[in-house]
């Protein structure tokens, strides 16, 4: 029901002033994103990189229907990737963006507009040394997302893909990406998916989780495991010794401020470890999603803002 609920009431207004002015939603902002602005973003990642860990970059906002729009992200991530070099980090930073924010939804050359974004994206992150990883949106995406991802590794084979293991189709898709040089992120979904399309249910999409980290995990690639689940973490740690993977050929990616003691445990264990840092005013789908997953995101918030 909730998640019903949510993603209409999220875009209304009156939501949007709620949950960016009342102080609750301040706590829940400062936990959960970087900041407002690209100079937030760089001082969590140089904090991140202090603990030993890695970072992706993510300018929050989506579902883009103006050209200006797009472009107007793309000056946004090209100024965060300056910022990022002037700070000597860029080396090794990953920049994440959806497709919808590069224009993807933009009525009728969308996904060209897009395709042209991320490639001028991708040239800078390539000049700076960093990667980029395009994240993965609702399940009518998927397919000209990944075709996106082909074209955009002829040029930049760095670029990396994210897989939803809740989608039906997701195994086949990981067994097609789990090739040399290619970096896959493997997370659970954040979209409410119908049953035609997506396994219904907590246990059924970790039963199909593990399935698909089984397939990156022995396969060629680099495996980019998203997840906070406790077992599934446990279950990569296992497997990834199984097969012999040795730290540097996979990563744990985490999202910023969710189990922040779990992230710095694993890597303290030696493995790589990279957290997901969203940054920008466009917030309130983001934690929207969040608090869907874990309605007692909201407590942990309002803990923190008691205890402060
Ligand atoms: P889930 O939410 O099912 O929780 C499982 C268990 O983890 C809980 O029972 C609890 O034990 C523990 N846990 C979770 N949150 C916790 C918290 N705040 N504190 C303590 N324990 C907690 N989705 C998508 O559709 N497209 C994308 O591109 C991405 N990108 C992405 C990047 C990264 C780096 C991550 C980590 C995630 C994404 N996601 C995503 C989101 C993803 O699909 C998923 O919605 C969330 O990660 C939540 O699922 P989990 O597997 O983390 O566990």
């Amino acid at each position: 029901m909730i998640q019903k609920l949510m993603p209409p009431v999220s875009r209304h207004p009156l939501t949007r002033a709620l949950v960016t002015r009342t102080p609750l939603a301040r706590g829940i902002i400062d936990r959960f994103v970087a900041g407002p602005s690209d100079t937030d973003a760089i001082a969590a990642v140089a904090g991140l990189a202090d603990l030993g860990l890695l970072a992706t970059v993510d300018l929050l906002g989506e579902d883009i229907t103006r050209a200006q729009d797009a472009a107007d992200t793309l000056l946004a991530y090209l100024g965060l990737l300056d910022l990022a070099d002037r700070a000597g980090i860029a080396a090794g930073l990953d920049v994440s963006v959806k497709l919808s924010a590069l224009g993807q939804a933009v009525p009728r050359d969308g996904r060209k507009l897009s395709y042209e974004n991320a490639a001028e994206l991708c040239a800078r992150a390539a000049a700076a040394n960093a990667t980029v990883t395009l994240d993965m949106e609702d399940h009518t995406t998927t397919d000209s997302t990944l075709d996106t991802l082909v074209e955009l590794r002829r040029d930049f084979p760095f670029v990396g893909a994210v897989l939803q293991a809740q989608l039906l189709r997701t195994e086949t898709d990981c067994r097609d990406l789990a090739t040399a040089g290619s970096r896959v992120r493997l997370c659970k979904g954040a979209y409410r998916e119908p049953s035609a399309v997506a396994y219904q249910g907590r246990p059924a999409v970790a039963a199909a989780y593990a399935r698909c980290l089984g397939i990156l995990l022995t396969g060629s690639g680099y495996p980019m495991i998203a997840t906070h689940d406790p077992a599934l973490l446990n279950l990569a740690g296992r497997f990834a010794e199984h097969v012999g993977r040795l730290p540097a050929t996979f990563e744990y990616q985490l999202l910023y401020g969710v189990r922040p003691g779990e992230q710095r445990r694993l890597a303290s264990t030696g493995a790589t470890v990279r957290v997901y840092v969203p940054y920008g005013a466009d917030c309130v789908p983001y934690l929207t999603r969040r608090l869907v997953e874990r309605p007692t995101n909201l407590l942990l918030a309002a803990r923190a803002l008691r205890s402060r």
